[in-house]
This record gives structure tokens, C-alpha cells and sequence, in this order.
């Protein structure tokens, strides 16, 4: 069922990346999505970025249903539904978040003082969250250098001890996924992954999010490194709104 909630805030996070922030009293895990409606445009899934009696939506400008999110302000009303999907499989000890672009969102709830995380974007401007990890423990990179490591988001992994983390937890685009995913392989079993694929329902009936038989919505939209092997779609294509197949 739809329901009404008022934005208390917005604060801009980078030059493309916004928060909206509400009372929503619903119990809501970290991983799992909600479809955010704005009168007009297509309903959108999303992660919350914070799951506490205080919610938050993390947007990043993509699309017209996002650009619209942009153009609310305090005390105006979006419409949710859910939450839905599987939750991040929550553990004790230690923990690697690892978000390129707006990824590091969806984790954002994970994030404690056992936590570390990479942190990874195009430049310093557009890193998502890193100075909510405990001092010291966010590796950046940054494609052109202007903050952290130079390079792609495999590069902070180097001096990791992969054993060490309980769970290592990943969301951000799907190239950059599967680039992490051949690296990861093979060396450790506690790897999550978030996915996101075209949603229509949400819930199971429309089959608009499927990869190789998984449906994102209810199986997912977190997934083992294991369930992720099974999938041959993984990295490659995907189904745009209208149904057609695309490449990344
Ligand atoms: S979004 Fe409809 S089946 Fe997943």
C-alpha cells in the first residue's frame, strides 16, 4: 500500500547526489528497497540510506523521476511503498563496505566502528559517505587521483586482508561490480552484493527484474558471490524499462 511521507530535509551530498530525509514508522533492513512515487513520473526503486526512526532516501540524478525528488523541498510529500527484498545479512566483527558512485547509499546503515570502506568515484567531489567511517578507515580512490588512490575501484583492496572481514558487502554500478566479483572470486566465500535492475511491481509478478531466473526483487536485491556465479547475465546485459536487452 502507498503511503504519504513529509521530507523534514534535503541536504546536498555532491554536485549530483542529494538526501531526503522522513519519519517513516516502518521497520525497514539495511539492503532492502522501497518504490518511491512522485505524481507524474515512474515509480523508482531505491535503498534507504538510513534505516532508523529517522529514514532517508540517498538520490542520485539520472532520471526524470529523480530530477523531480530534486525539486521537492522540506515539508513536501513523496509516496513509498514497501519495503521490499532480502536484507544484507547482517554479521558480528568486522566488516568491508565497498560503494562506487551513489552504492555506498545502500550500506550506509552498515556502517559502525568495526567498519572499513572503499570508498570509490570518479573524483574527490563525487565520494559518497566516507567521512562516516571511524577516522582512518576509508580508503578512497578516485579515477583521476584528486583524493586517495588513483585508479579504479579494485585498486583499495591492495593491502586488505580479505579473511579478516566477517562480510564484505558491494553495491554500485554492475561494470564495476563484475570487475570486483573476477577479482573476489575464488578467495573468499563472505561477499554480498547489492543489484539493481528495472523495477516495475516490486513484488514478484512482473518479471521485469529478472537475471537468469533470479528475480531482483524478492530474491534479491542482495545476492551471495555464490549466487552471483549462477548468473550469466551478471556484468553483461540487462533489460531496459521497455523490455529490450542492453549491454553495459
Ligand atoms: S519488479 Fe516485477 S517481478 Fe521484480
Amino acid at each position: 500500500m502507498m503511503q504519504h511521507v513529509k521530507i523534514l530535509r534535503k541536504e546536498i551530498e555532491t554536485p549530483t547526489v542529494f538526501s531526503l530525509y522522513f519519519h517513516w514508522d516502518v521497520k525497514v533492513e539495511p539492503g532492502q528497497f522501497v518504490m518511491v512515487w512522485v505524481p507524474g513520473y515512474s515509480e523508482v526503486p531505491m535503498s534507504l540510506s538510513s534505516t532508523g526512526k529517522e529514514k532517508c532516501l540517498t538520490v542520485k540524478m539520472y532520471g526524470d523521476t529523480t530530477k523531480a525528488l530534486n525539486s521537492l523541498k522540506e515539508g513536501d510529500i513523496i509516496q513509498l511503498r514497501g519495503p521490499y527484498g532480502k536484507p544484507f545479512t547482517r554479521v558480528k566483527g568486522k566488516t568491508l563496505l565497498v560503494g562506487g558512485g551513489s552504492g555506498m547509499a545502500s550500506m550506509r546503515p552498515l556502517i559502525n566502528e568495526e567498519s572499513t570502506g572503499i570508498v570509490a568515484a570518479r573524483g574527490q567531489d563525487e565520494l559518497l559517505f566516507a567521512d562516516d567511517f571511524s577516522k582512518g578507515n576509508a580508503i578512497c580512490v578516485t579515477e583521476d587521483g584528486s583524493r586517495g588512490i588513483k585508479g579504479i575501484i579494485t585498486a583499495g583492496f591492495e593491502n586488505l586482508d580479505l579473511k579478516s572481514f566477517s562480510m564484505i558487502y558491494i553495491c554500485g554500478p554492475e561494470r564495476m561490480l563484475y570487475a570486483v566479483f573476477k577479482m573476489l572470486h575464488g578467495k573468499t566465500e563472505n561477499v554480498e552484493f547489492s543489484l539493481e535492475r528495472s523495477m516495475k511491481c516490486g513484488i514478484g509478478l512482473c518479471d521485469s527484474c529478472s537475471v537468469d531466473g533470479f528475480q531482483i526483487c524478492k530474491e534479491g536485491p542482495t545476492f551471495s558471490i555464490s549466487e552471483v556465479e549462477k548468473m550469466g547475465e551478471f556484468g553483461k546485459t540487462r533489460l531496459d524499462r521497455s523490455g529490450k536487452r542492453v549491454f553495459f
